[in-house]
């Protein structure tokens, strides 16, 4: 059986991923791959509950090391229950964020050391590595704006716009520093064009 492709999408808030993950989808099925679509923090029953406890704005105050510590365990169940038995069996996963966002938001927002960050990314997923991630970017304020239009905002999006620059700026090293893997894809376009540079950059993985 040839190991199924695992592509992430990451991007600030309001940049459009849920839309394009779904169009991913369809395009992938429309070339006969079977895919899976999944998230983080999340994509398991335990990673859900922890997402629920890591999204609550009513929370006591969480440390950054618990912050990062429950991003990584449920982590550690979507890989072992989710994501690697799909790739096993040869189906791709479309995962809506993984550890790049670690990087972002953690890494980035928080000023927390890359150094933790990269030592718990290889102890929870030794090799794991996307094959492709597509970075969705568009200035802080129009993301900002579209999470506000859908409505209640979680313990993320209730914080400062320096935040989501710091975010922003995080994700943009990423794609700097992992030019093979992160491609990064002008959100603030019409969703057509958007689109279009999307298939352009999937086409090649289905060669
Ligand atoms: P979303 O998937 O609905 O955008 O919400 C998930 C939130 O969790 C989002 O604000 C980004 C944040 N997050 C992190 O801070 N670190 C991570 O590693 C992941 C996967 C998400």
């Amino acid at each position: 059986m040839i190991r199924g492709k695992f592509i992430t999408l990451e991007g600030g808030e309001g940049v459009g991923k849920t839309t394009n993950l779904l169009f991913i989808k369809d395009y992938l099925e429309q070339h006969h791959i079977p895919v899976i679509v999944t998230r983080e923090p999340g994509g398991t029953r335990l990673a859900e509950k922890i997402r629920a406890l890591l999204l609550d704005k009513d929370s006591e105050a969480i440390s950054e090391h618990a912050e990062l510590l429950l991003m990584f365990a449920a982590r550690a169940q979507h890989i072992k229950h989710v994501i690697e038995p799909a790739l096993t069996r040869g189906s791709w996963v479309l995962c809506d964020r993984f550890t790049d966002a670690t990087y972002a938001y953690q890494g980035g927002g928080r000023n927390m050391k890359i150094s933790t960050i990269e030592c718990l990314e290889n102890l929870v997923q030794g090799n794991l590595r996307p094959d492709l991630t597509l970075l969705l970017d568009a200035p802080v304020e129009i993301g900002m704006e579209r999470a506000r239009e859908r409505g209640m905002l979680d313990r993320f999006e209730l914080e400062k716009i320096s935040f989501f620059e710091q975010v922003r700026r995080a994700y943009l090293l990423q794609a700097e520093l992992h030019p093979e893997r992160v491609k990064l894809i002008k959100a603030n376009q019409p969703l057509s064009d958007v689109q279009r540079a999307i298939v352009d950059v999937i086409r090649v993985l289905l060669r």
